[in-house]
């Protein structure tokens, strides 16, 4: 049986193409979700293609209304309405120190992390309570437990997104639709190229499983939630970070 679609933002690289191509390689027709990488985001389109996937790069800023209502009405008219949607998208994460700390550099998290799950999850709403079924996985991290100094304004939007998943679930539960949240510890990315060996060796010292994360094992986590094994889950905060945050 056909899968319903699944709209995976900020999946020009990172973790969120490999999102993307797990849930095409489980069934989904994937909207590839990116701002400026076009070439990237074609390039994502296109090894899924190759694996027999089903998935259309649609350039929007998510934090934008406009661009995310235009966004959502796209992807609808292309793969049919929208069953699951992955909240990945981010920007800069740059390090401030609290006493550099300016209302910009918090507002900016919030955008990512806030207001655009918030636009997002209205716009796709409709489908999903017409089709009583859906799965909303938010992409936390587990900074929110680690707390790693010049991060607070990162943090306090990542705890804030916290917040939406758990009232979410409550809401939306008698709808069939779970939400839950994927909250990866260090995965490097493209973004970590020119981490310095000592940071990664430092942490991954301190992981239990004793190796760093790969964007695979989020991709998993991801998909366990958005498959109908993991239909009985919500409201969950799922840490994929080999043990990083056991306590
Ligand atoms: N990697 C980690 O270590 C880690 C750890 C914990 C949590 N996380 C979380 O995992 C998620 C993905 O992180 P990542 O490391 O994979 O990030 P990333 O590699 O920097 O990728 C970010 C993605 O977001 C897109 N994007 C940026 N601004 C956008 C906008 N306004 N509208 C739509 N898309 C936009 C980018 O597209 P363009 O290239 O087109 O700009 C790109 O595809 C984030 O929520 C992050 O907080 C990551």
């Amino acid at each position: 049986m056909a899968r319903p679609a699944a709209l995976v933002t900020g999946a020009s690289r990172g973790l969120g193409a490999r999102i993307a191509a797990r849930l095409a390689a489980d069934g989904h027709p994937v909207a590839v979700n990116y701002a400026r990488s076009a070439d990237a985001a074609h390039h994502v389109v296109q090894r899924i293609t190759a694996e027999g996937g089903a998935a259309r790069a649609y350039r929007a800023d998510v934090t934008d209304d406009a661009q995310v209502a235009a966004l959502v009405d796209d992807v609808r008219r292309d793969l049919g309405p929208v069953g699951v949607l992955v909240l990945n998208a981010t920007g800069p994460q740059p390090k401030v120190p609290v006493d550099a700390l300016d209302w910009p550099d918090v507002a900016q998290h919030l955008d990512f992390f806030v207001r655009s799950p918030v636009l997002l999850l209205r716009a796709v709403l409709p489908d999903m309570r017409r089709a009583g079924w859906g799965r909303v996985v938010h992409i936390g991290s587990d900074v929110v437990q680690r707390l790693p100094p010049g991060s607070s304004a990162y943090v306090a939007a990542k705890a804030a997104q916290r917040g939406l998943a758990g009232v979410w679930a409550k809401e939306l539960g008698p709808l069939g639709i779970t939400v839950n949240t994927v909250a990866p510890g260090w995965i490097p990315v493209e973004r970590h190229a020119d981490a310095a060996p000592e940071a990664l060796a430092e942490y991954e010292a301190g992981v239990p499983l004793g190796r760093m994360g790969v964007p695979d094992d989020v991709a998993a986590a991801v998909a366990y939630l958005v498959s109908d094994a993991g239909g009985f889950v919500t409201g969950a905060w799922l840490p994929v970070n080999g043990g990083s945050t056991i306590s």
